[in-house]
């Protein structure tokens, strides 16, 4: 290789190894195979060689013109990269986009006392179980003893689909098939059934302030041998007592529901009066809060349950009640209005 060329070579390819920015680069660009560069310039004076020298000083001046475009090339791109790089590390870690005043999300005060109950219930032993929200009319009704026709349907008028199926109108619907899922194992092994299932239930109700036709229920079961009214009294009062995180007194008055005999209305003593008297209970001291009875015994042989051997407590509590009652919410309708001011305000007290 001729001699000028090898050290044209080592000169630019040393520079280019030490140019650490793009302007500087382009200046060597300019000077090797710009008009006036030093490789342009080798490539001019072959008009002076000899045909034979021309030839192989030709294809040597040639590749010394590629080598030096693709080197050029390839240090654009890194200098670039590096470029890109150093703006990235330059950047602050937070994103300056973010709008400043970002509120937290909150819990619905509804989900808040679920969630409060089932820690409550859990620890006492009981399971919580997911059921849908479309059933059939045997699980929402006819299982738990209300046949076609029988006027404690009229109470629950609900949604029904073409398919005949409807949106349930109690957590009770789903007793029928927890009977019939957990009991013989658990009775097989002498265990009770304990669970609750808190779930969204429907009915074809006109709104107003204390009623929708969206609301959300917990329902208790709990099934063993020599299970009586005293049981159920005992874990009504105690999660009671807790949710509101003072001792409850609670009381029971006879009520009527084809599944329970005998069936109840649990009132609690009122949380504003204590029990004295004032406009919110009606002066009478206590408050309506959640349905409850002894499981009927043909609920319990429906569910696959021998009711001569077997008795069973069964509760309905209010979710949506509980947490109007629980913080204060005046009408019912806001719990559904998606309005966030309205909702964002509660918060877990636990
Ligand atoms: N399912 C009844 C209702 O929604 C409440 C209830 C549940 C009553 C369990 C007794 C026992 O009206």
């Amino acid at each position: 290789m001729n001699e000028k060329i090898i050290a044209l070579q080592n000169e630019i390819t040393e520079k280019l190894s030490a140019t650490t920015d793009l302007s500087e680069l382009e200046n060597i660009r300019v000077a090797t195979l710009g008009k006036k560069g030093s490789v342009t310039a080798l490539l001019k004076g072959m008009k002076d060689l000899s045909p034979e020298e021309r030839k192989s000083f030709g294809a040597e001046v040639n590749s010394l013109k590629e080598l030096v475009t693709r080197k050029i090339e390839e240090k654009i791109k890194e200098l670039k990269e590096k470029e890109i790089q150093a703006e990235i590390e330059a950047m602050p870690l937070f994103d300056i986009t973010t709008p400043a005043n970002l509120q937290r999300g909150s819990y619905h005060p509804i989900t808040l006392v679920q969630r409060q109950c089932e820690t409550i219930f859990k620890s006492m032993g009981f399971a919580v179980i997911d059921y849908p929200e479309i059933v059939t009319d045997y699980e929402c009704f006819e299982a738990l003893n209300i046949p076609k026709h029988h006027p404690a349907r009229d109470m629950q008028d609900t949604y029904y689909l073409d398919n005949g199926q409807l949106l349930k109108s109690h957590t009770s619907a789903a007793q029928n098939a927890i009977l019939k899922k957990y009991g013989k194992d658990l009775m097989e092994k002498g265990m009770p059934i304990k669970a609750i299932f808190p779930g969204r239930c429907f009915r074809n109700e006109a709104t107003d302030a204390c009623h929708e036709n969206t609301f959300f229920q917990m329902e208790g079961v709990m099934v063993d041998k020599d299970i009586s009214i005293s049981n159920l009294i005992f874990f009504m009062k105690t999660m009671l007592s807790e949710v509101f995180r003072k001792d409850i007194k609670v009381r029971l008055r006879p009520g009527f529901f084809p599944f329970v005999e005998p069936g109840f209305e649990l009132d609690i003593s009122c949380l504003i009066c204590g029990g004295d008297g004032c406009p919110s209970c009606k002066q009478s001291g206590w408050l309506e809060l959640c349905p409850c009875g002894m499981i009927h015994p043909n609920v319990l042989s429906e569910g696959g349950i021998d009711p001569e051997e077997y008795t069973g407590f069964a509760f309905g509590l209010g979710l949506t009640r509980l947490a109007m009652m629980k913080y204060g919410v005046k009408d019912i309708r806001n719990l559904n209005s998606g309005s966030l001011k309205a909702m964002s305000q509660f918060t877990d007290d636990e």
